[in-house]
């Protein structure tokens, strides 16, 4: 596999260890566990995702900034403004839900839009480009 393939791979892997872990997160911060407080529990999701920043940056390196780069960028930042919400700000459960739950939409966002190789994401027409 080339180092390309390899580096694909593992921002594959960590983009779903990033969502594993926000919605763990989410719903110990809905339901109030102090669980969130762990140290472990603070510190790896930043971990995830500097590496999938660090490993979508290499890619980004050799196949340019592409549109669905930009929108894939765009939604990070709104993705982690939604789940800071979802597990810091929020002040009620229910709140901090809808948060959660919007949080993981802009994930699926994200997703279609590197699957697609397109900012339309899941509604782009081709697979693709
Ligand atoms: C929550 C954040 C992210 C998720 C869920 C995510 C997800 C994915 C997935 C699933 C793929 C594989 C697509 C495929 O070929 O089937 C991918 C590829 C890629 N991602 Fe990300 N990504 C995220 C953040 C980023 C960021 C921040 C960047 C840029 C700085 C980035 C740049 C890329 C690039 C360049 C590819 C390679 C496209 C290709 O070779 O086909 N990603 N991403």
């Amino acid at each position: 596999m080339s180092g390309y393939m390899m580096v694909k791979h593992s921002h594959m892997t960590l983009a779903v260890l990033s969502l594993l872990f926000f919605i763990l997160r989410a719903g110990w911060a809905i339901s109030g566990s102090g669980l969130l407080t762990r140290p472990f529990v603070r510190i790896a999701p930043h971990v995830i995702d500097t590496l999938l920043v660090a490993c979508g940056l290499y890619l980004v390196f050799f196949i340019g900034m592409q549109p669905f780069v930009v929108a894939k960028l765009i939604g990070l930042v709104l993705y982690i403004v939604l789940g800071t919400m979802a597990i810091k700000r929020a002040p009620t459960a229910r709140q901090r839900a809808v948060y959660a739950v919007l949080a993981v939409l802009t994930f699926a966002y994200i997703m279609g839009a590197a699957i697609r190789h397109s900012p339309w994401s899941w509604f782009s027409a081709t697979l693709g480009t």
